[in-house]
C-alpha cells in the first residue's frame, strides 16, 4: 500500500477513457494492491471519493465513501467497471469539490436517485440503489471514469468558488451540503 500522487486538472489521464477490467485481472495481486492503495490516499487526503484515473491508472475502478457524513469516516466501497441507471427524473443541485481540482467548490446537479451496478474487489457482481449523498458521490467518481469532470456538469459557472470563500460565504447557509472532495 502506498500513498499515490493524484492528477490535477490539466493532466490528458483526467479526460481520457478509462478501460474495462476483466475478472481474472481483478484478482491479481497487482490490481488488489492497487485498490488498497487508491483507499489508503483517499483517506490521505481526506476525500469521499477517488477514481483510478485520478492517481494515473486508466482503469474503471474508483472507491467511495458511501456511509460519509462529510467527516470521512466510515468504510470505503470498492466499484470496478459501475454501471449507472437513473431512477426516477428528479435531479438536485449540491456542492461538489474534486481532489484533482484542488480547493475550488461548484454547485452540481445530479440525480438524486440511481442504482448502480458493478463488481466487487473479489470480481463479484453487485448492485445498490442510493440517494442524495451517496449518490452524488457514486455519479461524480463514475464520470472521472469516462473523462468528464464536474466543471462539465454545472449548468452555469456562477457558483465556482474557493475553499476558503466557501467556508466565509456559502459552508453555514447550506450546511446540509457536503463539503468534500470526490
Ligand atoms: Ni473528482
Amino acid at each position: 500500500m502506498s500513498i499515490l500522487k493524484v492528477a490535477r486538472m490539466g493532466h490528458p489521464v483526467l479526460r481520457a477513457k478509462a478501460r474495462t477490467v476483466d475478472k481474472l485481472e481483478v484478482k491479481q495481486p497487482a490490481v488488489q494492491e492497487f485498490i488498497d492503495s487508491l483507499i489508503d490516499t483517499m483517506f490521505e487526503y481526506s476525500g469521499v471519493g477517488l477514481a483510478a484515473p485520478q492517481v494515473h491508472e486508466s482503469l474503471r475502478i474508483f472507491v467511495a465513501m458511501l456511509d460519509a457524513d462529510g467527516q470521512g469516516e466510515g468504510d470505503a466501497t470498492v466499484f470496478i467497471n459501475p454501471e449507472i441507471t437513473v431512477v426516477g427524473d428528479l435531479k438536485v443541485e449540491g456542492w461538489e469539490g474534486c481532489l484533482s481540482i484542488p480547493d475550488v467548490r461548484g454547485r452540481v446537479p445530479r440525480a438524486q436517485h440511481i442504482r448502480i451496478s458493478a463488481l466487487d474487489r473479489t470480481a463479484k457482481r453487485f448492485e445498490l440503489e442510493l440517494k442524495d449523498f451517496p449518490a452524488r458521490v457514486v455519479q461524480h467518481e463514475s464520470d472521472h471514469l469516462d473523462g468528464v469532470l464536474f466543471f462539465d456538469r454545472m449548468k452555469s459557472l456562477e457558483s465556482l468558488t474557493y475553499l476558503e470563500e466557501y467556508s466565509r460565504y456559502h459552508a453555514r447557509r447550506d450546511k446540509d451540503d457536503d463539503e468534500d472532495d470526490d
